[in-house]
């Protein structure tokens, strides 16, 4: 079975990527990172993902200015031109339109840090310590239009313990991070979870 190519989309430090390039250099993973597209030129996550041999795009949205789908356009073209069958979204920090997810409605992922459906959003850690709560964690799900929602692929809880910051708290979330999101490529990439949209069936 050929590997499906996959893009991951960053806008940041990109330890989510790291962790996919590093899970696909195993000869038997089903998937691998053939592009990494930013957002942003100045994105950490780039200079890795170059290190690591794999291609690299810069599709800056403050040139679009407030034209989403042209800059959603240009995004598709890069993602076209790769002949990328799953995208990746990690740390991505822009929200995408109806007419993008539906183009890629079944083959779009994103990494969320919190146990979900609770905690949607930004700034979760914080949020999180605010509740009170005693678990926390983190979610791989389909992209789907509504922001944080879609069907699971893979989700992991830690707990909250007493003492615990911000930073400490996100650090024990992203070191599961690094471990869900390689398990559920693999599940998508081998067709083991799948989704397909009501009005895309
Ligand atoms: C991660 O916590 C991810 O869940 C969230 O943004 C953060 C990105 O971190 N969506 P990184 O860029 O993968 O290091």
């Amino acid at each position: 079975m050929s590997k499906k190519r996959v893009a991951v989309l960053i806008s940041g430090r990109g330890s989510n990527m790291t962790a996919l390039i590093e899970a696909a250099q195993a000869k038997d993973y089903p998937a691998e990172i053939v592009l990494v597209v930013s957002n942003r030129p100045d994105a950490a996550g780039l200079v890795h993902a170059r290190e690591a041999g794999v291609a690299t795009a810069v599709i800056d949205h403050r040139l679009f200015g407030q034209n989403r789908e042209a800059f959603e356009r240009a995004l598709d073209d890069e993602l076209r031109k790769h002949r990328i069958d799953i995208v990746c979204l990690a740390g991505f920090m822009r929200l995408l339109t109806t007419w993008f997810i539906g183009r890629w409605s079944g083959r779009i992922l994103n990494i969320h840090p919190a146990l979900l459906p609770e905690f949607k959003g930004l700034d979760t850690h914080r949020r999180v310590l605010a509740a009170g709560v005693k678990r926390h964690g983190a979610t791989v799900h389909f992209v789907i239009e509504e922001t944080d929602a879609g069907p699971v692929i893979s989700q992991q809880s830690v707990p909250v313990r007493q003492g615990d910051t911000e930073e400490t708290l996100a650090a024990r979330v992203l070191e599961i991070e690094h471990r869900i999101y390689p398990e559920a490529l693999r599940l998508v990439a081998e067709g083991r979870a799948k989704f397909a949209a009501p009005h895309l069936k």
